[in-house]
């Protein structure tokens, strides 16, 4: 047991109580960011004469050698230590003697690990920020190459009037677009760093704030030494992010497995991203695609966790507190491998056009169009919606669909009806037509997948 306190204590700490306090199996996650924030801390230090410049550069030197051999392997962080500060102190106290006593002037463990935490945290965005981008330009593929493919859109999971595929996908481009967004604004407000606040009242070193936080790439010092030390939003707001990507990651993959049905056969998932059933020989399940759905509820859960252990804790910190990183990693590394998996699925997808072409066309979802028709010749909406409505009970008493009608069949029903009503309710006709921004007609979404163009540039 290497701690680094005791000194006030006449008995040894239970080893129970030493293993449930314990962080180190899950906090030496956080080695790079602990030895990357002491090396500021320590360059500080220096500059404002609380160490010598020799001391300084002996203890960065050392701190890179740990951080070196831990990457390599050759040093194991191992159970002995409480935690990932204790074990990088420990060694370069063992490798530099009294100068790496040292390095805890001016701090605590509290601003200590909410300077990892939020390292950790920064880069953590970055990944996922580039992994949306990653997905993204999938999604803008598939896009640009099915301008014309139409198929159904649905209400209440009935078709309601014909989409284009790439209007469908545009819909989850505007989705993703939204995370990258609240993804940059979780940085930016994260980005002050708490370093310097001490254990919660600051320190009477002179430290230099300013200049620790330049050195970490952050805006600036944190304003409340108490705050600073007790902050965990940052966490909670990122894995609410984290929970909006896989929420939407969940509706895409429902969808998915939906199209993926005998029943619809809209898509065929690649087989190196389905799975085999070990009794039923036919099956090709969508594994993939439930399993980004399940976890969804995993995310969830850490950000509900997270909100429930900070909604009782007293200023500042707070044990609680440590309870913030297993569940925290635990949802970064899942919606990271999510985020991946997904887009390899999406990407190795193959869409079937001809039905998805064929289902709009069988479910009426030009019915509206008929309606339109019959207003742009002078029929009130209202009536036109109800001539529309006891033409389509006559179709399905026929097994027809609008198109499949004849002229005299239409005119029995509205004498409205003249030779160009087939034009008018032909799929093309109606997709075509939707020329407002935002709507599927080619023109319209053309303007649009320029946006995204530039979008995906920056
Ligand atoms: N392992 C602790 C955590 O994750 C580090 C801070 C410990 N501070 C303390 N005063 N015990 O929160």
């Amino acid at each position: 047991m290497a701690q680094l306190w005791g000194g006030r204590f006449t008995k040894e700490t239970d080893k129970l109580v030493y293993n449930f306090n314990a962080s180190i199996s899950f906090d030496k996650k956080l080695v790079k960011q602990d030895i990357t924030g002491s090396k500021a801390h320590v360059a500080m230090l220096s500059k404002q004469d609380i160490l010598t410049k020799e001391e300084g550069e002996v203890i960065q030197k050392t701190l890179d050698e740990i951080l070196e051999e831990v990457l390599s392997g050759k040093l194991e962080i191992t159970d002995e230590y409480e935690d990932i500060h204790s074990f990088v102190e420990a060694n370069l106290i063992e490798r530099t003697g009294d100068t790496g006593k040292k390095l805890h002037t001016g701090r605590s463990r509290n601003d200590q690990v909410a300077l990892d935490m939020k390292l950790f945290t920064r880069d953590e965005i970055d990944e996922t920020d580039e992994l949306l981008k990653g997905l993204l330009n999938t999604i803008f593929q598939i896009m640009k190459d099915n301008l014309d493919t139409i198929m159904p859109g649905f209400t209440h999971l009935q078709k309601a009037q014909p989409v284009t595929l790439a209007h469908h996908m545009g819909a989850y481009f505007e989705m993703f677009k939204r995370d990258r967004d609240r993804l940059k604004d979780t940085k930016r407000r994260l980005n002050l760093c708490p370093l310097g606040s001490g254990a919660l009242a600051g320190t009477t070193y002179p430290l230099d704030r300013d200049y620790t936080a330049s050195l970490l790439g952050f805006d600036g010092p944190t304003l409340n030494s108490m705050d600073s030390v007790s902050d965990r939003d940052y966490l909670i707001e990122y894995l609410s992010d984290l929970s909006l990507i896989m929420m939407h990651l969940s509706r895409f993959c429902e969808e998915i497995i939906t199209w993926n049905t005998n029943e619809y056969r809209f898509v065929d998932i690649d087989d190196s991203y389905s799975t085999g059933s070990s009794i039923m020989p036919q099956k090709k399940n969508p594994d993939i695609a439930e399993l980004v759905r399940g976890k969804t509820g995993r995310v969830y859960g850490a950000l509900m966790s997270l909100l429930t252990v900070m909604k009782g804790i007293p200023l500042a910190y707070n044990k609680d507190m440590q309870e913030d990183k297993e569940l925290s990693f635990d949802a970064f590394d899942t919606a990271k491998g999510c985020l991946a998996l997904f887009d390899g699925m999406l990407k190795t997808m193959k869409f079937n056009k001809e039905n998805m072409r064929a289902s709009a066309a069988k479910g009426f979802t030009n019915a509206t169009d008929a309606a339109d028709y019959l207003v742009n010749n002078g029929v009130p909406f209202r009536d036109a919606h109800s001539i529309i409505g006891r033409l389509v009970l006559y179709c399905i008493e026929k097994e027809k669909s609008i198109d499949e009608l004849s002229l005299e069949e239409l005119q029995n029903i509205s004498d409205v009806f003249k030779e160009d009503i087939f034009e008018a309710v032909n799929l093309k006709t109606c997709v075509d037509k939707r020329l407002t921004i935002g709507a599927p007609g080619k023109q319209a979404m053309e303007k649009v997948l320029n946006i995204y163009s530039e979008y995906l540039k920056k």
